[in-house]
């Protein structure tokens, strides 16, 4: 079973999370997210509008996901990869060359990002 593994915070669930949720399953079989934990977005001066629980509960309804693990640091991806047994890595192409470092590990593959839409768009539009 090839499985594909992608991070991020999925808050406020908009298209461009779907486009890259599906995308990434498409590159194999099984899909893991490592799903931001409220602790870990903190230490960015990122708030989530959802808890981690909440945002779990949702990834898990989605048909590509298969499996939502807590990302709680930078550096646990390597520890990931291994452990889950990972093929392939996934993430949007604002990270572009941030995560070559797995390339020893895995296929590190950068998507394009959806025109137009994010999380932070839709809190600012939602304030007008
Ligand atoms: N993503 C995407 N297209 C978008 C928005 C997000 O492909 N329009 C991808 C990101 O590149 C990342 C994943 O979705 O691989 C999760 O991104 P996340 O940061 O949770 O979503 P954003 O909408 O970018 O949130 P924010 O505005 O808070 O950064």
């Amino acid at each position: 079973m090839k499985k594909v593994i992608t991070y991020g915070t999925f808050d406020l669930i908009h298209h461009g999370h779907i486009n890259i949720l599906r995308r990434a399953k498409a590159m194999g079989d099984y899909l893991i997210v490592a799903l931001s934990t409220d602790e870990f977005d903190a230490g960015k001066g990122k708030e989530a509008y959802y808890s981690y629980g909440e945002r779990k509960l949702i990834l898990e309804a989605i048909k590509y996901v298969d499996e939502v693990i807590p990302e709680t640091c930078w550096e646990q991806k390597v520890d990931d990869v291994v452990k889950h047994g990972v093929s392939v890595f996934v993430i949007g192409e604002d990270w572009k060359g941030k995560f070559d470092f797995l390339t020893p590990y895995c296929e590190v593959i950068y998507l394009p990002r959806t025109e137009g839409i994010s999380t932070t768009q839709i809190k600012n539009d939602l304030k007008k």
